[in-house]
């Protein structure tokens, strides 16, 4: 096949009068009698073909059997458009191409949706026919973005000195706290590799062999419940650095996502980041993710609480809870209708009730509780409250309060158009708890994962109150998403096997689950840390989209499944049995 001189998205008036070979796909066909218009279009762009009647009858009349998403190869020469037809819009519009040949390199059936970018189509039917929906600029756009943030990631790594390495997919179970995809052993009958959630406890074992650095984009599996950032299986951006404290994965990662951000996306994300501990976070925003791009922090109104005559409150209080307060600007106007419904939502994100107060004058209170209330002792605890404004108010235990409330806080944000969705306010959450105790399970369970170290001075916390202990682990947060995260990690296997010890994973557990980590550590591992950033995720950010399935190009639906593909399937009962396994009855 004679090659193309050049794609879809290349000429411009300087190649006006060359003559041209171009293939590419029918976007439409513009029939206006002895003149047929065809956008032929490629990953680069479109190119306006013209089929002349007068140039050529027959070439014109091959025009007229050129459908959609059909493949062609037209042979023509440049020319320039006149002044009023040509296109700004688009990179090649100050020319089009006379046919003088055209050549069908394949027939299309008529594709379920159009392929376009506000096409109306269901995502299922996005999924099943992908490679129609892939055609798509925005799509195209996307695969591209993806493309240009891996590259630079790794450039920006190779320069700073650290090895690609890649780690097993079937492998043993990684405690990242999600439930493990497994795949069984034929050879091994009744044993199961585990896909990894990461490649954590790799990653450790190589610093232990003397990589010193490691990268890899590298795929990660999690049966969990999917949401709209969440994919069973996604793409980590992991590294692992020898020697290192906190300081210097921070301060080298945040060089390596501004210069992401400022490359791929001309997106200035203005470093150094500023971090806030978790119990900032917490106490401020109800959330260890914070979206700065909007105010309305959480008010601590114990204090008044205590002292008022509401029982809600006093007993919250008394019985070691908190009392806080969302302060909506001109909220007052709102009506009661709508505050109820946010009662609603409350109680759906699990509050007992949301009181609110209208605050209606000076010193003047609106609610069903304002009788128990006392106007100024309330006021003077919130003195970025004015006239006009609305006050929600949870009581519970701290937990309850700032999840209730910090979530309340993201949906207000929305529906009131708070969010600068111009703005991009990166910070890094540090400080995080090593441990969360688990009421239901009675005991300890991890915060980020088992191998984070604790911090230095909160060492002695382990013997005397654990929850105290805080870690040396941090998360990059980017607009209320969290885009990272990674701590320094325990190397000698002494404070390692204590903090299992605490999460109640004995010795013997230990060395069933990663015993091949513990005696790594045991034989000189160096210092040292890591972090990883959801590539997915990033992306997403980076390219406005809304779904993590526009940035992945071939995603699972919400029930994890590839229309496209159409697994997860059944398999054969030979298949079954050479794996030694047989199936519950399933309906
Ligand atoms: P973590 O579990 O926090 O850390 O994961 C790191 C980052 O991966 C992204 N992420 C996901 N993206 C899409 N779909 C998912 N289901 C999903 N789960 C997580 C998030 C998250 O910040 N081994 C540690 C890292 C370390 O300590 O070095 C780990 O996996 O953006
Ligand atoms: P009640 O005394 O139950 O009629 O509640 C009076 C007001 O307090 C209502 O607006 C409730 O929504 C609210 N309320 C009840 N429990 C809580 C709570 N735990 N936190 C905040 N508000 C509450």
């Amino acid at each position: 096949m004679k090659p193309r001189t050049q794609t879809c998205g290349q000429l411009r008036s300087s190649e006006v009068g060359q003559s041209v070979r171009l293939m590419g796909w029918v976007q439409r066909r513009r029939d206006h009698g002895s003149l047929i218009f065809i956008d032929l279009r490629d990953r680069t762009g479109l190119t306006q073909v013209v089929f002349n009647a007068e140039r050529d009858a027959g070439v014109h009349q091959s025009g007229h059997a050129l459908r959609p998403e059909c493949v062609v190869a037209v042979d023509g020469v440049v020319v320039a458009r006149p002044a009023e037809s040509a296109n700004v819009d688009l990179p090649t519009g100050e020319i089009e191409v006379l046919v003088d040949s055209v050549e069908m390199l394949n027939e299309a059936k008529t594709p379920p949706f159009q392929i376009e970018d506000d096409a109306d189509v269901t995502e299922v039917l996005r999924l099943k026919y992908r490679y129609l929906d892939l055609r798509r600029p925005k799509m195209q756009r996307l695969l591209g973005l993806r493309h240009a943030v891996a590259q630079h990631v790794r450039a920006f790594l190779n320069a700073e000195g650290f090895l690609e390495v890649e780690t097993p997919v079937l492998t043993k179970s990684t405690p990242e706290g999600a439930r493990d995809y497994l795949v069984p052993s034929r050879v091994n009958p009744g044993s199961f590799y585990a896909l990894p959630q990461s490649p954590q406890l790799f990653k450790q074992v190589l610093m232990s062999a003397g990589v010193d650095r490691y990268y890899q984009i590298a795929r990660c599996f999690r049966d969990e419940d999917l949401r709209n950032d969440r994919q069973p299986e996604f793409t980590q951006i992991d590294l692992e650095m020898s020697f290192v404290d906190r300081e210097q994965v921070m301060s080298l990662m945040e060089r390596m996502i501004t210069g992401v951000f400022r490359e791929t996306g001309g997106i200035d994300l203005a470093p150094p980041f500023p971090r806030m501990t978790y119990a900032e976070a917490m106490g401020r925003y109800g959330s260890d993710k914070p979206d700065l791009r909007f105010g309305m922090p959480l008010h601590d109104m114990s204090d008044f609480a205590a002292k008022s005559a509401f029982k809600v409150f006093k007993d919250a209080v008394a019985q070691g809870g908190i009392v806080k307060a969302l302060i909506v600007k001109g909220g007052a106007s709102m009506a009661r209708s709508r505050i109820d419904a946010l009662g609603e939502t409350a109680k759906s994100f699990g509050a007992k009730g949301l009181a609110w107060v209208k605050i209606a004058g000076e010193g003047q209170l609106e609610s069903v509780i304002a009788k128990f209330l006392d106007a100024r002792s309330l006021l003077a605890g919130l003195p970025d409250a004015a006239v006009g404004d609305l006050l929600l108010f949870g009581a519970d235990k701290p937990a309850v309060v700032h999840d209730v409330l910090g979530r309340l806080r993201l949906q207000l944000g929305e529906e009131l158009n708070l969010v600068d969705q111009k703005a991009w306010r990166p910070l890094w959450v540090v400080e995080f708890p090593l441990l969360d105790y688990d009421p239901e399970q009675k005991r300890y369970i991890f915060m980020h994962n088992p191998f984070a170290a604790p911090l230095d001075e909160d060492v002695a916390f382990l013997d005397t109150d654990p929850l105290k202990a805080r870690a040396k682990a941090y998360d990059m947060i980017l607009n209320g998403s969290e885009v990272g995260g990674g701590s320094i990690r325990n190397h000698r296997s002494g404070m390692q096997l204590r903090i299992l010890d605490l999460l109640g994973i004995d010795k013997v557990q230990a060395q069933e689950k990663f015993g091949f980590l513990l005696e790594a550590l045991e034989y000189g591992a160096p210092p040292h840390g890591g972090i990883a950033f959801g590539l997915d995720r990033l992306i997403m950010l980076l390219g406005g989209a809304d779904s993590i399935r526009d940035v992945i190009a071939f995603p699972k639906t919400q029930k994890g499944q590839c229309p496209m593909t159409e697994a997860p399937s059944p398999v054969s009962a030979e298949q079954l049995k050479e794996l030694s396994i047989k199936l519950d009855k399933i309906e």
